[in-house]
This record gives structure tokens, sequence and C-alpha cells, in this order.
């Protein structure tokens, strides 16, 4: 059978048990061979050349079988080869898609210096695309960004693109927090961008305990136009980046747009199901990118009302701390955002 390696990409023939004759095809051939040697033997009867009739009849049955393992052989190579060119062609128009917007990313923005892998855990070059027209449809004062990384620098030249607005982005491992800031001044932007490191704390939303941000270094922070979420790591726990609405819904303007990464998984989705329920004046739109994204905005009408719709939100004690520089820079950005 044929395998596609998962190393290389290549393609291996592979020994499987399929090859052989099954069970239906032994009986096929019994079936046939019983009936050849009842010919031999009333052509014994007949003209007493048994020896030369049964030859004829084990070759006869010989040939068949022969010709069944070689049709099957060849009908299971064709499947696999089938199988290997379609997810080749996928994988092709995955591709192009990723070069499309990447192209588009790159004549969009003017970068000063190499932007880092836009692929595994950080954004792909379809949602970098997304959240550029974005920023150019909203030309959002503020946008609040959850998960830094190369997502951060794109929205950041995107805002300096237009001439407007600022990024804080919300980062609970200092690590990486560190990477996204020196990037930061890398490209030349930290005029446009904060980054926060907010170790994650529990957070008690309905009657569920959440891992999230800590909340303190976003005090006086308002009228965020566009939310960006992608982070907390979804394996963290499941349905981690749940309580970004519960929590961050006084914060956002009254047209803010939510866009969020990952939509394909499956807590994603069930995520997006529950915020639609409780925030009704959410409208949803589906992008089409490799990873799923998701667009909610908010419309004006509903939110006038100011419904909050989800209740009790309570901060616990912080879970983990942030060694780094950050931290402390982070403790009173509050004033600055
Ligand atoms: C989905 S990632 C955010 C990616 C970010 N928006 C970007 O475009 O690069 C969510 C969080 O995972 C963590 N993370 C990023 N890269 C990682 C990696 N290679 N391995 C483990 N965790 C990672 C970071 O703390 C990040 O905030």
């Amino acid at each position: 059978m044929l395998k596609i390696s998962e190393t290389t990409g290549t393609a291996m023939y592979v020994k499987n048990r399929a090859m052989y004759l099954t069970g239906r095809d032994k009986k096929l051939i019994g079936f046939l061979t019983v009936l050849l040697v009842m010919l031999s033997l009333v052509c014994w009867y007949l003209f007493h050349e048994i020896y030369a009739v049964l030859l004829i009849a084990v070759c006869a049955s010989m040939t068949i079988a022969l010709q069944i393992e070689i049709y099957r052989r060849i009908t299971i190579y064709l499947e696999g080869l089938q199988r290997f060119s379609e997810r080749q062609l996928e994988a092709q128009s995955l591709n192009y898609k990723e070069i499309e917007s990447l192209v588009q990313v790159i004549s969009l923005l003017r970068l000063s210096a190499p932007l880092p892998p836009m692929r595994d855990w950080a954004i792909l070059p379809d949602f970098a695309a997304l959240i550029i027209g974005l920023v150019r449809e909203m030309r959002p004062a503020m946008v609040l960004e959850l998960g830094s990384g190369v997502s951060t620098l794109v929205a950041a030249y995107s805002l300096k693109a237009i001439g407007e607005g600022r990024i804080v982005s919300l980062e609970h491992d200092k690590d990486f927090a560190r990477t996204t800031e020196e990037n930061v001044r890398k490209h030349d932007l930290t005029d446009v961008v904060r980054v926060i490191c907010s170790p994650l704390k529990e957070v008690v939303i309905g009657s569920r305990t959440h891992q999230w941000y800590g909340t303190d270094p976003l005090e006086g922070l308002e009228s965020v136009g566009i939310l960006i979420v992608d982070g907390p790591p979804g394996n963290l726990q499941e349905m981690a980046r749940y309580p970004a609405l519960p929590i961050l819904w006084k914060r956002l303007r009254d047209d803010v747009v939510i866009i969020v990464d990952d939509a394909a998984r499956s807590d994603e989705k069930k995520m997006i199901q529950i915020w639609l329920r409780e925030y009704p004046e959410l409208h949803i739109e589906y992008a089409e990118t490799a990873k799923g994204a998701v667009v909610l905005r908010r419309s004006k009408s509903a939110s006038a009302f100011g419904i909050s719709p989800v209740e009790g939100v309570a901060n616990k004690g912080a879970k983990q701390s942030c060694e780094s520089g950050l931290s402390s820079r982070s403790a009173d950005t509050s004033a600055k955002l």
C-alpha cells in the first residue's frame, strides 16, 4: 500500500495484508478448482486422459488466482495513489492561499526587519492579512491582543500604516513576552506597541474556574476597537480562551471587532457558540483561513442598552509570577495605556 512519510512527505510502498488474497478470493479459487476438477473427471470418464486434463485444471486455477492477486494489488496501489494526489492537491491549494496572503501582507506593510516565522504556534499569513484588513477598515485607537508574537508586529505595522492607534498585547509567558518586546524594538514599533507580561491567574466565572491573564495591568484601558484572541494556549485547559469576553466586555467599544484565531478547533467552536448565546449583540462572520478564523462584530443598537450578559466574574490570587524586567514595567502600564 502507498503511505506518505510524515517526516519527508514522500510516498512509500508498504506491505499490507490487504494486498494478498482475501477469504472470498480463496473461496472463489477453491470453487473454480473443484469445478475444473469435476470437469476433468467428466473428461477422463469420456476420454480417459486424466493427467493432462488435471494439469490443465490446476494451471487454469493458478492463472485465475494470479490474475485476481495482480488485480487486487493494482487496485490498492491506485487507490493509495489517488489518496496521495488528493492530499497533495489539498496541500498545494493551502500553500497557494498562504503565499497569496503572504504577498498581500508584505506589500501592505512597510517592514523594517524580517518577520518571525508565520507558522505552527504563530499566526499564518492568512490571519495576518485578516488583521491588516480589519485595522484598515476599523481604524481603531486601541487594539488589545491576547497572546503575543508575530501578530503583534503585524497589527502594529498596520496601525503605523494608517497613522493612528496603538496595540496592547497581553502575554502570560515571560520568555515569549521578552522575545516579542525584542522584535518590537527590531522593527522600530515601540511607539505603537506595549507588551504586557501578565501571568495567568485563577478567575471564577459563574461556577467554573479558569486560568486567565491577570487584569490589573489593564486598569484604565477602555474603548478597545479590535480585540485579537490568540491566547492563552488552547492546550492549557478546556475553553482556555473563553474568559476573554466576560472579563473584557466592559472595555470594548460599542462597535468592537473581535478576531478569533484557531476557530476550526472544537474547543473554540464551542466557545464561540457560548459567546454568541451570552452576547446576542454579536454577529459572526467566518473567514476562510487554514486554522479557521471568526470575526465577531458587536452591533451598536443592541449594546446601546448597556447589556453585560455575564455576571459574577471574580479574580483569585496570582498563579505564577513574572520574573523578567517586563513584570515591573507591566505593573505601571495602566496609567500609560
Ligand atoms: C497561539 S500562541 C500566540 C501566537 C501569536 N499570536 C503569534 O502570532 O505569534 C498563544 C501562546 O502560546 C505561547 N507560545 C507561542 N509559541 C509557542 C511555542 N512554540 N511553544 C509553546 N508555546 C508557545 C505564547 O505564550 C503565546 O502567547
